[in-house]
């Protein structure tokens, strides 16, 4: 099935660097969410060479990895961040492909940031080139976003629509095995509600291999 046209269009369609040129050091989810991305990343024993995609100076996790390779567009964002190893600045919507060798992670976040992308699958499928065999790219989300920066297709979609929507990009990569999907919050509760939805890298169709 094909995405419908325009799905990938957004109201600002300007190059990131202009929205993004000044940091933002603020906290786009609220405290119970920070915690619930936490505890997703802990259960799934994120630890070792992790790459944070889309990445400002919060990186969500209780206890960082041994060393965390944070990507994002602003470097006074990307410096502040206190669990980061290394930095880089990287437009991802100017170029999917990530600027990596192969191999080299253990696995792969992304929190409240997924809905910016305009070539996801391009991005999703080169995460499973940098991302080792069996490891996990972790997607979290909430409700919050910038909309003239958010793709059409997620403004017009309901949260659990979002999900559906994270869990295609993992099957139209081609690269993942068959994607998890939780709330991560309750479904009665005040506040952000947080969603996660992951994958195991196969580096081939879902059916090949089965998560390590
Ligand atoms: C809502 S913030 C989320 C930041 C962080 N992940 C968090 O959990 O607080 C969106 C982030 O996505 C990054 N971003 C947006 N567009 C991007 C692009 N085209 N390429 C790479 N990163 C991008 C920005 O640098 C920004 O920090």
């Amino acid at each position: 099935m094909k995405w419908s046209p325009g799905f990938f269009d957004r109201m600002d369609a300007a190059p990131d660097r202009f929205f993004y040129g000044a940091p933002r050091l603020v906290t786009h989810i609220d405290d119970d969410a920070i915690d619930a991305v936490g505890a997703l990343y802990a259960e799934l024993g994120l630890s070792g060479e992790i790459l944070d995609l889309m990445s400002s100076w919060i990186s969500h996790f209780t206890q960082p990895p041994s060393r965390l390779t944070v990507l994002g567009m602003n470097r006074l964002e990307l410096e502040a961040n206190p669990a980061a190893t290394v930095r880089v600045v990287h437009d991802l919507n100017a170029d999917p492909a990530l600027p990596f060798p192969a191999d080299v992670f253990d696995g792969a976040v992304c929190c409240v940031s997924v809905d910016y992308l305009t070539a996801p699958i391009e991005v999703f499928r080169d995460l499973s080139r940098v991302v080792r065999r069996g490891g996990p790219f972790v997607c979290t989300f909430s409700n919050r976003l910038f909309p003239t920066k958010a793709i059409r297709g997620w403004l017009d979609a309901t949260d659990e629509e979002r999900c559906g929507i994270v869990r295609r990009y993992f099957e139209d990569a081609g690269t993942w095995g068959e994607p998890r999907v939780r709330r991560c919050t309750l479904l009665d509760a005040e506040g952000d509600p947080l969603f996660g939805v992951w994958a195991f890298n196969t580096k081939g169709p879902a059916s090949c291999q089965p998560p390590a």
